[in-house]
């Protein structure tokens, strides 16, 4: 059995100090928005217990799937490689970034640079670029695919993209180890389904996206962004695939978000019979500690392809 561990939407605080320089650009809006709710609802203890006790659940991986950080000033991008230094070896943890970690233009490129050791596939020892996602690491019989989604956008917009040359990079990647008869699990931060989140924050390219699920296949799909614990389900090449949100991990109980959680998915078979087990554990209780939220077969309730009602 392989243990996977997804968080997601880490919103690392405190900001740094925030100089007027700093504000000049899209950043105000979220000094604001930062200032108003999320310096409010999100707190380091909250990551610090949902991290302590994932690690209780001895995962032998862990995805992060984006917005590690707020308004990706330099010290926020590495305030946060530290934090994923603590998380463990590089080679356990794997990253795709968020639309918070490009913020505005410049700051992918510096995430890309102080996380590279987290965002990089299996070999590469080059710089991360834009042109590297999505990239691959396979841990025996699972293929983690990271993909990009974030870039800088206008104020007041937290769109992802997902545009042709990943789909073909991706299309590639899902062929190669499909063949190999690999679990793969591709890390989005954006949802690639319609309707989950609101026009202004939604993935461009998700009809770009669902189609090389289905002709290339994937057996697993997580993300982020949404702040919601949610399971939809698209069509893949041989079957139905299930696509897993989270919680935010720094989510506080009791505000009208779903407090912080963190999901655990439970591999086991091989191709043609796979077995996946959802695992949601977080806080439910103000001040009580992280425990289990919910457990599902999803194997077993996949939904038929015929009753998919393509989104
Ligand atoms: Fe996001």
């Amino acid at each position: 059995m392989f243990r996977l561990a997804h968080i997601s939407d880490v919103h690392l605080g405190p900001l740094p100090d925030v100089t007027y320089r700093d504000l000049a650009s899209k950043r105000v809006v979220g000094y604001v928005n930062w200032q108003r709710n999320r310096r409010r609802h999100h707190h380091d203890g909250i990551v610090d217990a949902i991290v302590a006790d994932l690690k209780a659940q001895v995962p032998d991986h862990l995805a992060v799937t984006g917005d590690l950080v707020n308004l990706a000033l330099d010290g926020e991008i590495e305030l946060a490689r530290l934090w994923l230094q603590t998380l463990g070896a590089p080679t356990d943890v794997s990253v795709v970034p968020g639309n918070h970690d490009a913020y505005v233009p410049g700051a992918f490129d510096k995430a890309c640079h102080a996380w590279a050791p987290w965002m990089s596939g299996d070999g590469s020892h080059g710089p991360v670029r834009r042109t590297s996602f999505p990239y691959l690491r396979i841990r025996p019989n699972v293929a983690l695919i990271g993909v990009s989604t974030a870039r800088a956008t206008a104020p007041f917009m937290a769109s992802g993209f997902f545009r042709e040359g990943q789909a073909e990079r991706l299309a590639g990647i899902l062929e190669e180890t499909g063949k190999r008869d690999l679990f793969r699990v591709v890390m989005i931060h954006h949802p690639p389904v319609r309707g989950a989140v609101g026009q202004h924050k939604r993935l461009l390219g998700i009809g770009k996206f669902q189609k090389v699920i289905r002709q290339s296949g994937a057996e697993l799909v997580l993300h982020g962004h949404s702040h919601l614990p949610t399971l939809h389900w698209i069509e893949g090449h041989t079957g139905m695939v299930p696509v897993v949100g989270v919680a935010a991990a720094g989510q506080a109980a009791g505000g009208l978000r779903p407090a912080a959680q963190f999901n655990l998915l439970d591999i086991s078979g091989e191709r043609g019979n796979w077995n996946v087990q959802l695992t949601r554990r977080g806080l439910s209780v103000p001040a009580a500690p992280p425990s289990e939220v919910s457990t599902i077969d999803l194997t077993a309730i996949a939904p038929h392809r015929a009753l998919l009602v393509r989104s």
